[in-house]
């Protein structure tokens, strides 16, 4: 009887590591390259950088770049060039906190990931561009665009994905692309996934957005979920997940320190707009303030947006914890001093959006009305499918006296995207349902006392709560 158990218990363990050796395909790396993504450099007018993955048997990996034509063999006049290469040991990782045992990777073999940034590029141009894994094995050609100069800008921004990443979020990334298929980027506003260290994780959030992760530019957020917990000799500490810099190759700050790097950036479109990413995912944030201080000082972007995972505007007796309340009087004190036009955030799982202004009258009557705002227009948003429940709260949100903002448009239960459109003084905003439909609007125009937010139609109408909407399971483990 008790060998019987003992088998039962070695099959039972057996076949629990089997499974992980047994990743499904789209998670396999090979000789062929994948999880290719495109991301901004500091400039984006002239810079973007490509990172992709191969399995540690590819030892040399190059990339092939060509302005991209209307002709056949637009490729014949391509460059190669070489690329950066980093071993990843998916169960044995290396982090800023020493060595960390994954049991997410557990019998995942090494592998290798592969970068190259390229600069001095041409504003406005449409490049070609094509990785190699092994000999003989390239990715397709891949199209991507530099941002312009001539003050024109678009975007989508995206709230965590986190959960059920292939199975529900793909459909929303899909349907953002269909809204705005020429933006210049996609910002993903921390919690990409849910579990920061986990391979399995990452492989979904890549199938999911296929071929745009590799043909429009990625700007990603740290987000709390991008936190690993490593137990090791030196007692247990929450890091930054090394899949962030292996997998993305984002601008660096040369001043910050290293855990900061590639987490706490600015992207740069001309005069056109200015992105802050700040990681408001660390434990103080004294180096950041300062950064972003400066950053905002000599800043001369017409369009200033500032995006971080937390929303650190939101009334006092929501924060969870003291780091909240810490990471609030942080960056609320920088608002008084620089002006901000937006600030784009996620992490509540849920939807909402408001302004640091006077109460206006809001009917569907002032549709077409503009009223004077004194300050940044904030927006907590979610892509993925896990909602929180705020019906009961969202007044409180706005009612605390400390709170910066004054909530105009909710919604819960709804997954939602971003599309933002930039000309000249006019910032037009839209929010969507995953299901394309607009569900809030508004367009902010400079002027000389300030920005002017007038509501567009979207902004109006029922508001989508839990009482209101269909069925939702709080499901922790979608498939
Ligand atoms: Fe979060």
């Amino acid at each position: 009887m008790l060998r019987i158990f003992l088998l039962i218990l070695m099959l039972s363990s057996h076949s629990h590591a089997h499974n992980h050796g047994h990743a499904p395909l789209w998670q396999q790396a090979s000789g062929w390259p994948d999880r290719i993504i495109v991301n901004p450099g500091k400039d984006a007018t002239t810079s973007f950088s490509v990172t992709w993955r191969t399995a540690s048997h590819v030892a040399r990996s190059v990339i092939q770049l060509v302005p991209a034509s209307a002709d056949t063999r637009f490729d014949l006049a391509a460059q190669t060039y070489k690329a950066q290469m980093e071993v990843f040991n998916l169960e044995h990782m290396q982090t800023d906190a020493g060595l960390h045992h994954s049991s997410e990777n557990s019998l995942l073999d090494s592998v290798h990931y592969h970068s190259f940034t390229f600069e001095n590029l041409t504003p406005d141009t449409l490049y070609a561009y094509r990785v190699r894994g092994e000999r003989g094995k390239w990715s397709e050609w891949l199209q991507t665009k530099t941002a312009a100069t001539n003050g024109k800008l678009s975007f989508i921004y995206l709230g965590d994905s986190q959960n059920g990443v292939r199975s529900h979020w793909s459909r929303v990334i899909r349907q953002a692309y269909q809204t705005l298929p020429n933006a210049d980027f996609f910002l993903h506003a921390g919690d990409l996934v849910s579990v920061g260290d986990s391979d399995l994780n990452w492989a979904e959030w890549f199938d999911a957005g296929g071929f745009i992760h590799r043909m429009t530019p990625a700007i990603p957020v740290r987000g709390n979920h991008e936190n690993i917990t490593v137990r090791n000799e030196n007692g247990r500490k929450r890091v930054r997940t090394p899949f962030w810099r292996a997998q993305f190759t984002l601008p660096e700050e040369k001043n910050l320190s290293s855990s900061l790097q590639e987490s706490n950036y600015m992207v740069n479109f001309a005069d056109t707009m200015t992105l802050f990413v700040i990681d408001s995912s660390t434990k103080t944030f004294t180096e950041q303030v300062k950064w972003l201080d400066e950053a905002l000082a000599s800043d001369k972007a017409k369009w200033r947006v500032l995006t971080m995972h937390h929303p650190f505007f939101v009334a006092d007796k929501f924060a969870r914890n003291k780091t909240d309340i810490k990471r609030k009087a942080a960056f609320k004190q920088l608002l008084s001093r620089h002006r901000i036009d937006l600030v784009l955030t996620g992490h509540i799982h849920t939807y909402l959006r408001g302004e640091r202004s006077q109460q206006t009258s809001r009917t569907a009557d002032s549709i077409t009305t503009a009223s004077e705002i004194m300050g940044p227009v904030f927006v907590v948003s979610s892509s993925g499918a896990k909602n929180t429940n705020l019906d009961s709260d969202i007044d409180e949100y706005a009612n605390d006296k400390n709170s910066l903002l004054q909530i105009s448009r909710h919604a819960g239960n709804t997954p939602m995207y971003q599309a933002i459109t930039i000309e000249g003084n006019s910032l037009n905003y839209r929010a969507y349902t995953g299901v394309g439909s607009q569900y809030d609007a508004f367009t902010l125009t400079k002027s000389a006392q300030g920005n002017l937010l007038t509501e567009g139609k979207a902004a109006f109408g029922e508001q989508r709560l839990f009482t209101n909407t269909g069925k939702y399971i709080d499901w922790y483990d979608l498939r």
